[in-house]
């Protein structure tokens, strides 16, 4: 079924482990989806994993280089989507990386930077090259996945909840500023684990596929799932995403 049939998709981050599930999912329901990346073996990967949904549906993946952790480099990568697609539909931002290691009052002061470059300053440039789209057509719909530690806390990996309680306040930021316009703002909440390609040990069979998360965002864009209006959708398991 095409349910995205005609829908320019971005996805951004979209090589990683969540991200590549998410644009399986979308190419499958028909949709253009455009991916940036920084290496070229990650791309390769992902066009090799998207192939055969590619091939039995009208849906179609294009890669494009460019780098989400810069913002010079992501308004390259807005004018040539601008030039070949004219617009974006649907923007998808599934970014970041997981920390371990220190607690907050003797962590060294690169690692904090790291984790605020990859998990935050990525989704602000991410605003800046696709939320910014919008707002000239003022349309379209937005999705910041997101996990348990923006609400969640644990030692040694606080950073990554500070980051990710400041992700879901951006989503509420964009919110307020889509005010009078047609454009969504979604934060998807995922509390579990994900079953990715990689995870391949210790999998809760319950726990959301990638795939999953793909379908769940698809529903959100054409509005047959539970309270579209809400900005933030909290995920727990497949079965539980079923009921
Ligand atoms: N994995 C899970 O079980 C899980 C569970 C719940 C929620 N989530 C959420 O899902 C989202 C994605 O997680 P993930 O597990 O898929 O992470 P991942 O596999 O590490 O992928 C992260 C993506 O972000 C990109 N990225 C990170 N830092 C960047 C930077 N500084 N500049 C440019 N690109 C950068 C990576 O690009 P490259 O591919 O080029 O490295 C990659 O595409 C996060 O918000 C996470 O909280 C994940």
């Amino acid at each position: 079924m095409e349910r995205l049939k005609d829908c320019i998709v971005v996805v951004a981050g979209g090589t990683g482990s969540v991200g590549e599930g998410v644009v399986r999912a979308l190419v499958r329901d028909g949709a253009t989806v455009v991916v940036p990346y920084r290496n070229d073996e990650k791309r390769l990967r992902l066009e090799e994993y998207v192939r055969d949904v590619a091939d039995n549906s009208g849906g179609r993946l294009v890669c494009m280089a460019a780098d989400v952790g810069n913002l010079e480099s992501m308004m390259g990568f807005r004018a040539e989507l601008v030039d070949r697609f004219g617009r974006v539909d649907l923007g998808v931002a599934c970014l970041g990386g997981w920390y371990y290691g220190y607690s907050l009052h003797n962590m060294p002061v690169e690692h904090w930077d790291q984790v605020i470059n990859d998990n935050l300053k990525t989704h602000f440039i991410c605003v800046r090259t696709l939320v910014s789209l919008m707002h000239e057509r003022h349309q379209g719909v937005y999705v910041m996945i997101n996990g348990g530690a923006a609400e969640l806390i644990a030692p040694e990996t606080g950073a990554v909840s500070i980051a990710a309680a400041a992700q879901l306040m951006t989503a509420r930021v964009l919110k307020q500023e889509a005010r009078g316009t047609d454009i969504r703002i979604h934060s998807l909440m995922v509390y579990n684990p994900v079953k990715t390609r990689d995870r391949r040990t210790e999998v809760v069979d319950d726990w959301l596929s990638a795939e999953e998360v793909g379908d769940y965002i698809t529903s959100l864009y054409v509005g047959s799932a539970p309270n579209t209006d809400k900005t933030i959708h909290r995920l727990y398991t497949s079965s539980n995403l079923r009921q």
